[in-house]
């Protein structure tokens, strides 16, 4: 490939000193390792630049053939959060109590979850994911995406990645199922909400369940 073929730009690399390499990958882990899911939120303002910022960061992500299958919808208007937790309850209320699989239940009983969602209500931020199962052509007509699913999971990690890197907590809330957000925030037909992240500061006495994450070995197989 030559230099000043249409379409291409030379690639911006900056190689770091190998001793910078590893300061910098023993800084990074440091830093997400120190991330955890709260479920428990102040209601402290936090400006929506913020929001936008991690938006930003999501939304660099690498997509299946670039094409950004995502939406972010930020909602702030404590009406609208009082709406989706009234409906998001209704559904964890049946999940909790009736359609839960017992292999499900055993999992998330040391998490202590249930249907309660005060964080829906009370973090000053809820971020809602939608993935697009398709794209509309500039003509109108929709077309296919590819590996939506895989792009939309990578953009929610560099989302959660940001939010704890500018310093405030979030949580990866999956209601189930989450149909409602389509209808409550008028997205459309193509568009499948994946995540709903509420996002601010922990509360005062904000507690998390005591886990343990495996170890490095446990995850990572060598074949050199
Ligand atoms: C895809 C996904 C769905 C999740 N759904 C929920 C959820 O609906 N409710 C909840 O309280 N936590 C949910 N979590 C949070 C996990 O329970 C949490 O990440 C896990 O217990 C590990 O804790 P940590 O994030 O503090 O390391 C979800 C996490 C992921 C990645």
């Amino acid at each position: 490939m030559s230099e000043g073929e249409q379409g291409f730009v030379r690639l911006v690399f900056r190689e770091l000193p190998i001793e910078e390499m590893h300061e910098s990958a023993e800084a990074f882990y440091e830093l997400m390792d120190g991330r955890r899911t709260t479920r428990h939120f102040s209601d402290r303002a936090v400006p929506r630049e913020l929001i936008e910022a991690a938006v930003r960061t999501a939304s660099t992500a690498p997509s299946g053939a670039h094409l950004q299958p995502w939406t972010f919808v930020a909602i702030s208007d404590q009406a609208l959060k009082s709406k989706i937790r009234e409906a998001a309850e209704d559904e964890e209320r049946r999940f909790y109590e009736d359609r839960i699989p017992d292999a499900w239940k055993e999992v998330l009983d040391p998490l202590g979850t249930d249907h309660v969602k005060e964080h829906i209500t009370e973090a000053p931020w809820v971020v809602v994911l939608f993935r697009h199962s398709q794209r509309e052509r500039p003509s109108g007509e929709m077309a296919p995406t590819y590996y939506s699913q895989e792009s939309c999971g990578i953009a929610a990690g560099l989302f959660v990645a940001a939010i704890h890197n500018m310093g405030l907590v979030t949580l990866t809330h999956t209601p189930s199922p989450m149909g409602f957000l389509r209808d409550i925030l008028g997205r459309p037909e193509h568009e499948h909400a994946m995540l709903l992240l509420p996002v601010g500061f922990p509360a005062e006495d904000a507690m998390v369940p005591d886990i343990q994450r495996k170890a490095v070995e446990d995850v990572l197989v060598w074949r050199e």
